[in-house]
């Protein structure tokens, strides 16, 4: 079974994704992760995130044990690496490159232990439409801005990183300008896409509605 997840930044498609992936037994593919991977190792090496020569020579290079690496640096999930992670991801031949290493994952999915797993949850706001159109089930999960923005502020103090509110909030509809008006792969649901408004519910909420989506099709 393949799951598709797509929405904004902060939507709650991690947190979603996670808990589908473990109630029926799939890998998750957190797809940001390759952008924001090709984002930091720009910055890492002192290079502007929109040279589009350099970001491509990085991402023909990007391994998936170059990304886990990658990830465990602290800029990884800061606003510096998803500001980095979104200037690249509106490069048309980036997103080309990364796109077979994405798909290619659905062919035989497993688990970090190697073990094979009954398929795989993507979580990334093209992976309904550009990743796997023929995925089973497909998502949209959305929220307002002002949600969006207070649940990454929550998570950056948590995560001990310095923020107001409001320096988020700017940070999110900045990207959201970006994510949706950039011509490569622009922010949108797919056609056959469920839409999810996680605004006003709460993760269980939403859990507990897709579970029964999925168990009346399954
Ligand atoms: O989801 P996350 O915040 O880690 O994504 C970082 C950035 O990577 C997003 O702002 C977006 O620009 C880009 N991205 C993308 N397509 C995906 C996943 C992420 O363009 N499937």
């Amino acid at each position: 079974m393949i799951i598709t997840i797509d929405g904004p930044a902060a939507a709650g498609k991690g947190t979603l994704a996670q808990k589908l992936a473990q109630k029926y037994g799939l890998a998750y593919f957190d797809t940001g992760m390759v952008y924001r991977a090709v984002g930091l190792d720009l910055i890492l090496h002192n290079i502007n995130p929109e040279s589009e020569q350099n970001a491509l020579a990085i991402a023909r290079g990007l391994t998936f044990s170059k990304m886990i690496e990658l990830s465990k640096h602290p800029e990884f999930r800061s606003d510096i690496g998803g500001q980095a992670a979104s200037k690249v991801a509106a490069l048309a031949s980036v997103r080309a490159e990364l796109l077979k290493m994405q798909q290619d994952f659905a062919v035989n999915p497993s688990f970090a232990d190697g073990k094979k797993a009954n398929g795989v949850v993507y979580d990334g706001r093209d992976t309904g439409t550009v990743v796997c159109p023929n995925a089973d089930i497909k998502l949209f999960v959305t929220a307002t801005a002002e949600v969006r923005a207070m649940r990454r502020y929550k998570e950056y103090l948590d995560k001990g990183f310095a923020s107001s509110f409001d320096e988020v909030l700017s940070q999110t509809r900045e990207r959201d300008i970006r994510d949706s008006s950039r011509t490569s792969a622009p922010l949108k649901p797919a056609d056959d896409a469920v839409i999810i408004d996680t605004s006003d519910m709460s993760i269980d909420e939403v859990f507990n509605n897709v579970c029964q989506l999925i168990d009346k099709k399954y």
